[in-house]
């Protein structure tokens, strides 16, 4: 069977994305076919067609979609033709595509109450906004934590869940617009950062009455980083989990004694998703978030699947906010 599909050949501008028409073979065991619905935009697809995030080429692109099973290999029994499932990974990016193959292994059944252009919506950010704020550090109601690129897609679930949780969350953005969309979903202090100069340090002190906040999660990376730092308070943690302006820097660990000893980690999804169970579990967890209201998935952009250059190119120049979808 044939479909179209994203291929990349060489790392560089969205202009090395190309639109192809390629083959789709039967499904083998274990692995169902797939014809998406819904795929998810993630920065990080940005990172991998820029060899930010290194991967092998030729390639495909993307590794978060929805989709509707057309067909399943042989000892199949997990999953039926008819059924509704995400991933979230542990495929090969390939979810830049109208069908693939998938790995049963891999999928997440999506509940009957979210649609799949929200489930595409959801899955990742979701997912890792569930093990940021469950595991890589909990966050408690009373405390205090500090949220950046809160507008956006991961941000934007993070703000709502850890207000639902009871903390106090302080966010940044880039604009006042994106200012009054955090505050609206959750954020209660979002704070305005300007390109040159101090960002954001001084007024998390102050808001914090001198103290920091108990938990860092920082997804710019290079930018923010060493401001990052200055706001934890005594014995806080401090999580970079992404990139958007570049890696963070290395930190220099004797420094940070004075800083009043923060706990430092780089967050990866793929080491909180290490088992199909474990995956589902939290899973379970996102949607039990959203039937509950705690956390409201906001769309805010829909391109067709085939336009996806162009959905890449305004999430790297920070032009959309919440989450973006791509239709095939
Ligand atoms: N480690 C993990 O497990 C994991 C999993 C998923 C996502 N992530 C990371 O989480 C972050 C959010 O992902 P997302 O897909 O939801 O993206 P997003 O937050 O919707 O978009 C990125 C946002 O980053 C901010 N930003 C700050 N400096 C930037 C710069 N120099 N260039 C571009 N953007 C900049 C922008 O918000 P402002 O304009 O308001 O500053 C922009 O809207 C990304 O860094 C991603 O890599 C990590």
């Amino acid at each position: 069977m044939k479909t179209e599909a994203f291929r990349i050949y060489k790392f560089g501008g969205t202009g090395e994305m190309k639109w192809e028409t390629v083959e789709v073979p039967a499904p083998g065991r274990g692995e169902v076919l797939l014809r998406h619905t819904a795929v998810g935009l993630n920065l990080a697809d940005t990172y991998r067609r820029t060899g930010l995030y290194p991967m092998p080429l030729p390639n495909g692109m993307g590794n978060e979609a929805v989709g509707v099973v057309e067909a399943v290999g042989p000892g199949v029994r997990a999953l039926k033709v008819g059924d509704r499932v995400g991933y979230i990974g542990g495929q090969a990016f390939d979810a830049y595509s109208k069908r693939r193959i998938a790995q049963v292994a891999s999928l997440i059944p999506i509940p009957k109450f979210i649609d799949d252009r929200t489930a595409a919506a959801a899955l990742l950010k979701g997912i890792t906004a569930q093990y940021l704020l469950r595991d890589a550090y909990q966050v408690k109601r009373g405390d205090t934590i500090l949220v950046h690129a809160a507008a956006g897609g991961v941000g934007i679930i993070m703000c709502q869940w850890a207000n639902a949780i009871g903390a106090t969350v302080i966010g940044t953005v880039s604009t006042e617009e994106k200012a009054h969309f955090a505050k609206r979903n959750g954020c209660h202090h979002p704070i305005v950062v300007k390109r040159k100069g101090p960002k954001f340090a001084k007024k998390v002190r102050e808001l914090t009455n001198g103290k920091g906040v108990h938990c860092v999660y920082d997804s710019v990376g290079k930018e923010t980083w060493d401001e990052s730092l200055a706001c934890a308070r005594l014995r806080g943690t401090v999580i970079n989990f992404g990139s958007a302006s570049g890696n963070p820097p290395l930190v220099d660990l004797a420094a940070t004694g004075p800083m009043g000893s923060p706990f430092i980690a780089r967050c990866a999804l793929v080491n909180y998703t290490t088992t199909r169970k474990e995956t589902l579990a939290r899973a379970d967890d996102l949607f039990r978030a959203i039937k509950r209201g705690h956390v409201k998935v906001r769309v805010k952009q829909r391109y067709k699947l085939k336009d996806a250059a162009k959905a890449q190119r305004d999430i790297e120049a920070r032009r959309t906010t919440g989450s973006t979808v791509l239709i095939p």
